[in-house]
């Protein structure tokens, strides 16, 4: 109700401006480029929803041709719709388009500073520096122990309390993460680690639904309203989230700083990087620890949700595909035996359980927009008929080539383009590959009954935000 009342008193504010700024900007720069019918000076700002704004690119997409050019209010919005547009862009003209744009919701709370919201230069370098050197293909089989503990770990739950198989998943994903970013293992749902990060989200996640993102986006001045004003509530919102992420980063540092100190701390991201500022000749100071435990906690938070979906996303495909999940099955039967559990090193033997989790990741990317200069619909690069024949269908065997069909490529676009790519890919792909091959190899995936004894069969449905 407050943030209406201030949406209605900006709103006079500021039209005058909009309407001076529009016309001026009218008269220099046509939208002539493909895209919906627009109204006048707020263009398409109604046209887009703000959530599912995936499905709707991928609408107009078919719609309009590859490269949407949108008018959110005076300001242009590319939407890049296809794998050649974004290669385009992004990979070919990477040094332009890799920058993010300023997003007053997250420049109120301060996070423009961390390398995921960062401009694209010196700091964003550094920060990825510190993914690529703890996240390369190489050093993730450093983590594949641990992967392995917690993926039996899971299925044993799930075996023992199948209708909570969501929880075990997350906790799986949560611990592989918290391993890997800080040599901690999640021992029992009470745990420090899991009880603030799940605050944290439950609070973001009450700001990210509610209107203040909308508002903050058409109005950016409003970041600068002070605390006490009317209707200024998402201010103090925002102070809170910032003040537990600056609590989170610092207790999860200090706690591997300790065990450094005793000699007790597991390797970790964060362990390996302090201890090889300890060990070099440089000057440590407050900036190289700072940027360590920032990109330390935005691992976490950037891999829990999104290795979650993508689980989430492959339980609905063996549920409405019992077909494939049979398939695959066979196949871990015929390659390792019905007794064992293959892992890692079984990886390329097992070619039809790896067109599963690829036609996973590409059916519902977990990730369905990236965003940088140029907004990439993920979705519809992944759905592209161009590229891929029947593309709402789940249709693994589509990666291997048939009579008279060429195979498909795998969906390499679900990890973004360029020099944003996800840093995490590796790390995400080899934990999905171990759930989901835990979970084949040990269960049978069936949907629940209803009272009659009749199968439910769950709709194909999803809520989008950032991820799925
Ligand atoms: C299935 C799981 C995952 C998927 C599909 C995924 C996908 C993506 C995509 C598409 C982007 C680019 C977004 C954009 O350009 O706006 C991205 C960025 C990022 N991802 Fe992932 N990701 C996954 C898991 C992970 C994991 C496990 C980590 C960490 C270990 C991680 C860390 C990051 C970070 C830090 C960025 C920001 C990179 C930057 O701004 O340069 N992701 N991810």
């Amino acid at each position: 109700m407050q943030e209406t009342n201030l949406l209605a008193s900006v709103l006079g504010i500021t039209l005058v401006a909009i309407l001076w700024w529009y016309a001026k900007r009218a008269r220099t720069s046509p939208y002539k480029s493909p895209g919906p019918p627009a109204l006048p000076i707020i263009g398409h700002l109604l046209s887009i929803p703000l959530h599912d704004q995936a499905e709707t690119y991928q609408k107009w997409g078919k719609r309009y041709g590859d490269v949407l050019k949108l008018n959110i209010v005076g300001k242009t919005l590319i939407v890049l719709n296809s794998e050649e547009a974004a290669t385009d862009l992004l990979e070919k003209r990477g040094q332009k388009y890799s920058d993010r744009p300023r997003l007053a919701s997250v420049e109120v709370m301060g996070w423009d500073r961390h390398m995921v919201w960062a401009k694209y230069g010196k700091e964003f370098h550094m920060s990825r520096k510190l993914f690529q050197d703890q996240l390369s293909l190489k050093q993730c089989e450093v983590f594949q122990d641990r992967q392995i503990r917690q993926a039996r770990i899971m299925v044993k739950n799930i075996v023992k309390d199948p209708t909570s198989h969501r929880i075990h998943m997350l906790r799986f994903v949560a611990s592989v993460i918290t391993e890997v970013a800080f040599g901690h293992e999640i021992s029992s749902p009470e745990d420090n680690y899991l009880q603030f990060v799940e605050k944290f989200t439950e609070d973001l996640g009450q700001l990210a639904s509610s209107r203040t993102i909308e508002l903050l986006g058409l109005f950016p001045f409003l970041k600068n309203i002070p605390q006490w004003f009317p209707g200024a509530g998402f201010k103090r919102h925002a102070n809170l989230l910032s003040k537990e992420w600056e609590f989170m980063e610092t207790y999860f540092c200090e706690e591997v700083q300790k065990e450094l100190k005793t000699g007790n701390a597991r390797p970790s991201f964060l362990a390996n990087h302090l201890e090889t500022l300890m060990h070099s000749e440089k000057h440590v100071n407050d900036e190289d620890i700072n940027r360590l435990k920032a990109a330390a906690f935005l691992m976490y938070l950037a891999g829990n949700e999104t290795t979650w979906a993508g689980l989430s996303t492959f339980i609905l495909a063996m549920l409405l595909r019992p077909h494939v999940q049979r398939k695959a099955q066979d196949e871990i039967d015929k390659v390792v035996g019905k007794r064992v559990i293959p892992d890692l090193s079984d990886r390329e033997a097992l070619p039809f359980v790896e067109a599963v989790m690829q036609e996973t990741l590409r059916w519902f990317p977990p990730v369905p927009l990236g965003n940088s200069q140029r907004i990439q619909a993920l979705s519809s690069i992944t759905h592209d008929e161009g590229v891929y024949h029947n593309p709402d269908e789940f249709y693994p065997e589509r990666y291997f080539s048939q009579a008279l069909r060429p195979a498909e490529p795998y969906p390499k676009s679900v990890w973004g383009f360029g020099r944003r790519i996800c840093p995490g890919r590796h790390l995400a792909e080899s934990s999905l590959w171990t759930a989901i091959v835990h979970i084949l190899a040990t269960v049978n995936i069936r949907p629940a009954k209803d009272s009659m004894g009749e199968d439910i069969i769950p709709p194909v449905q999803y809520t989008t935000h950032l991820t799925r």
